[in-house]
């Protein structure tokens, strides 16, 4: 031990960190053993019945909802129709084939490339009663159409919710598996953590084709529950030798998002209320450093959290922040320098991510002592910290990424390079229990699963805010 104060200082720091490492020791992540081919997803062909284009002339395609307002008495449905405008009206009504009231919706179009897409609807239906089935009809004559969706239970801190999520999709046998195990897991709701159809990676001329082909692909999920968008990479398409300059083109086109309602002033982020969850949408590709709308919106929401009525608090984004997979290494760091201190101030609940092909979830830490003059650098176990999932394991068409650091990092909880996806079922205030449910192996027991207290109710946070604001503690 040297004995300068300096020298002390540092070996007192190395003593802590070497208690800390024996703490987290104890719970040494799991590394799994299960080997899933590395070769690319098999994409899925044009004609296949997964992409099947609807009977009758015009007949609207590719239909999805998402949820429309702040607290879930509103949805956005969207739909395209192939050959001329239509109608963009939705009837709806609380019982099948009476349809008794009507919303207004407006249409659009766009060109990429030489690509000039179809007819896309979008229509706000607002003013919904909550925990109701619609049901709801749009299109013309013998072509028109019939879905239905079920509105969440009203917000209260004790509402029971169960949402799935699904991270880098695309088309591709695996991604269809994935979306077919979700459908089955029972999820009111998709926590969508970005890169949909992979559109950008095929021929030139197929990019607007592989829209309306992931479109018609995920109908089956998307017409009937909201799916919560983020956007990824794979929807910049900033591809100037195609003369295209305008990034998120086509993704701004084709998915509408309730930005207004949270008071951001881009669809790109924003935040949604649901049942017991508040969910706050980030944007990974747009500015977030210090003064940037992104960054000062993002100020304001956490502001807005109330956990007395939302006590789940949830951020999606496309690039985990912590991950220790070799691909796609560090790229959410500039982002944990911006935000994490945030996070952990707020007690966010859970982070999800998605951008590398594989399955992690992390331990609660944090890192915000991270000093490039001191050299103070590691992680260390922090209870008011998030958890960080990286669901980005769809069944893209780029395949697996199955390279990991070795020997495992202490954050690391649990990590995996197969395809999948993940539940999240909220019980009520306290308690929630997660699933990260690997594709294709048979097993009724997901593969990785956990029960995790709130940050807020769960703890004595709260007591303490509660005590500050004057009031008497009562729980
Ligand atoms: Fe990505």
């Amino acid at each position: 031990m040297l004995v300068t104060g300096r020298g002390m200082r540092l070996s007192l720091f190395q003593l802590l960190l070497v208690l800390l490492k024996t703490l987290i020791s104890v719970n040494a992540g799991i590394t799994s053993t299960f080997i899933r081919s590395q070769l690319p997803s098999a994409v899925i062909p044009l004609d296949d019945e997964a992409f099947s284009i609807p009977k009758g002339h015009n007949a609207p395609q590719q239909v999805h909802i998402t949820q429309g307002d702040y607290d879930g008495k509103a949805v956005i449905i969207s739909w395209v129709t192939p050959d001329e405008p239509g109608s963009s009206n939705v009837q709806y009504g609380t019982s099948g084939k009476k349809y008794g009231l009507i919303a207004e919706g407006t249409v659009t179009n766009y060109t990429f490339y030489n690509y000039k897409s179809g007819y896309i609807h979008h229509c706000l239906v607002d003013g919904l009663e909550y925990d109701t089935k619609y049901y709801y009809k749009i299109g013309v004559g013998d072509s028109s159409r019939e879905f239905w969706f079920q509105t969440p239970p009203k917000i209260d801190a004790d509402a029971p919710y169960t949402f799935g999520i699904i991270g880098d999709l695309g088309q591709t046998y695996n991604s269809l598996s994935t979306l077919e195990h979700y459908i089955q897991s029972g999820g009111q709701a998709v926590l969508f953590v970005g890169d949909l159809s992979y559109a950008d990676k095929y021929e030139s001329d197929h990019h607007g084709i592989r829209w309306d082909s992931w479109g018609r692909f995920i109908e089956r999920s998307a017409a009937y529950q909201p799916w919560i968008w983020s956007a990824g990479n794979h929807e910049i398409e900033y591809m100037p030798n195609l003369g295209e300059v305008s990034p998120f083109k086509s993704y701004l086109h084709r998915f509408a998002t309730p930005y207004v309602a949270s008071k951001s002033s881009n669809p790109l982020w924003y935040a949604v209320r649901r049942a017991s969850a508040h969910i706050i949408v980030l944007s990974s590709y747009s500015s977030y450093v210090k003064y940037t709308p992104q960054w000062q919106w993002l100020r304001e929401e956490l502001k807005r959290v109330d956990r007395e009525k939302t006590p789940w608090l949830i951020v999606l984004m496309h690039v985990p922040i912590y991950s220790s997979n070799q691909v796609h290494y560090m790229e959410g760091e500039s982002m944990r320098a911006v935000f994490e201190s945030w996070f952990v101030r707020s007690r966010v609940d859970f982070i999800f991510a998605g951008h590398v092909h594989a399955y992690e979830r992390s331990y609660r830490i944090s890192n915000m002592d991270y000093n490039v003059t001191s050299g103070v650098r590691y992680p260390v176990p922090d209870q008011s910290a998030p958890v960080y999932l990286t669901v980005g394991d769809g069944g893209n068409l780029e395949g697996l990424a199955g390279r990991f650091w070795d020997p495992q990092p202490d954050y690391s909880a649990f990590r995996e390079a197969s395809y999948g996806h993940s539940t999240l079922k909220i019980m009520n205030k306290t308690h929630a229990v997660y699933h990260w449910n690997r594709n294709d192996d048979g097993k009724k027991v997901p593969t990785d699963s956990v029960v995790f207290h709130n940050q807020y109710w769960a703890s004595n946070w709260h007591r303490r805010r509660h005590l500050e604001a004057g009031g008497e503690v009562d729980c």
